[in-house]
């Protein structure tokens, strides 16, 4: 993937700490992020943190000799694929609606030709007040991305609209942004995570030991190569990625009924959710009372509709198997059933692998009979590796 560069502006909001974490996970994720501070951001936080955490100058005045670029502003602007500007105070929220450029913030955002994502931080009646609500709606007329501000507690002590985003959400749109133009540009993908929940009573449920970690990765990776990402979740712990549309479910029945819903112009279907086979024939109104039971209670389970097998007509379906014993074999087998055009076969035998673990180790399967063998590697890395067969199968099709 080539180098993406991001033009981080940070202005003077409390919220600036955040950003210095903000700037850490970009410079992770292979982002190369060129700080621009205000005077007031600088006043909060230190422009060498940023320096120390991204590798690149932090730049802090138009009219700084000691700095690599010839007119900082221009080769800021040129160099950005993206201008995020987070936090963005009230403040520069108005400088930008009228075209004012009194620093070097203002100046890169008005000479930029990459989009712009504004992440905005402010009390709430800053926020609220009409001035803001009017450069907010201008800002966004004009094409300028938002994320939050969120509702929540404030520094200022008080609860209410102007929170800062959270980091992981403008995380997840910036690398969106950043995705558009990759491999999966105008390719509509519907994925599907974690496990499925079958009501017995009110609080009991059958279950399994999926946690959603590969379909999320999934659905990041999709996401960050410009595809257009349905993501229909079971239960799960994992924050909800940003970015995408994101469809919470229980039980299988629900994920059925989901993923008809929003499959019929799908390009490509990944179930990548470990739903349950079967569901108890009845879920008690009231919880089950083992006074109430026979000792040797017997739960009536009735078998659940396979989406794979049900839900045809999308170009490309992939399928998962987790198997114990036979994993080939087995996979084999449900690709041919299922007429799958690629089976992703995890051991679930390893507890290094597979469910729950942040790694997997895998064999991808495919409609020639052909495999190849992933050897140990993050999750995120698997869904690399299996969206690039994906894009080969698209253009094949
Ligand atoms: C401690 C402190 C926190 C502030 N937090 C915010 C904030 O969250 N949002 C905001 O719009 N202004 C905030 N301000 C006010 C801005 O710093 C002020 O409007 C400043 O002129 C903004 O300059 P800039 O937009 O060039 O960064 C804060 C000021 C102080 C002293």
């Amino acid at each position: 993937m080539p180098e993406r560069h991001v033009v981080l502006g940070v202005s003077g909001s409390i919220a600036a700490y955040k950003a210095v974490d903000l700037a850490s996970k970009l410079t992770q994720a292979g982002v190369a992020v060129h700080t621009v501070m205000t005077e007031a951001a600088t006043q909060l936080v230190g422009p060498a943190t940023f320096r120390a955490i991204t590798g690149l100058p932090v730049s802090t005045s138009m009219f700084d000799l000691t700095n690599p670029y010839s007119i900082e502003h221009i080769s800021l602007s040129e160099v950005a694929d993206l201008m995020l500007i987070a936090p963005a105070t009230a403040n520069v929220m108005a400088k930008l609606t009228t075209g004012i450029a009194d620093d070097l913030l203002t100046c890169t955002a008005l000479a930029t030709r990459a989009p712009i994502l504004i992440a905005p931080a402010m009390h709430t009646a800053m926020w609220e007040n009409a001035a803001t609500q009017a450069n907010f709606e201008t800002l966004k007329s004009r094409g300028v991305r938002f994320v939050g501000p969120a509702v929540g507690r404030l520094a200022s002590g008080g609860f209410g609209a102007g929170r800062f985003a959270s980091v992981h959400d403008i995380l997840g749109i910036a690398l969106g942004l950043l995705g558009a133009g990759g491999d999966l540009t105008g390719r509509k993908l519907v994925i599907t995570a974690a496990g499925t929940r079958e009501s017995i009573d009110p609080i009991r449920f059958l279950s399994n030991r999926s946690t959603g970690k590969m379909g999320f990765a999934l659905a990041e990776a999709a996401r960050d190569r410009g595809a257009n990402v349905t993501l229909i979740t079971g239960p799960t712990f994992l924050e909800p990625p940003s970015g995408m549309s994101v469809f919470p479910v229980e039980s299988a029945a629900e994920m059925l009924d989901a993923v008809k819903l929003v499959s019929s112009d799908a390009d490509v279907l990944i179930m990548a959710a470990a739903v349950a086979d079967y569901t108890p024939e009845m879920c008690a109104s009231e919880k089950l009372k083992k006074e109430e039971l026979d000792i040797d209670f017997v739960l009536p389970l009735s078998r659940t509709e396979d989406i794979l097998t049900t839900v045809t007509g999308i170009p490309i379906r992939v399928g998962f198997a987790a198997e114990s014993q036979h994993l080939i074999k087995n996979a084999q087998r449900k690709l041919v059933a299922k007429n799958l055009d690629l089976i992703v076969a995890n051991d679930i035998s390893r507890k290094d692998s597979g469910m729950g673990a942040d790694d997997n180790e895998c064999t991808v399967l495919d409609r020639k009979g052909e495999s190849e063998s992933l050897p140990l590697m993050p999750k995120r890395e698997v869904a690399e590796r299996i969206l690039d067969r994906i894009v080969a199968l698209l253009d094949q099709a």
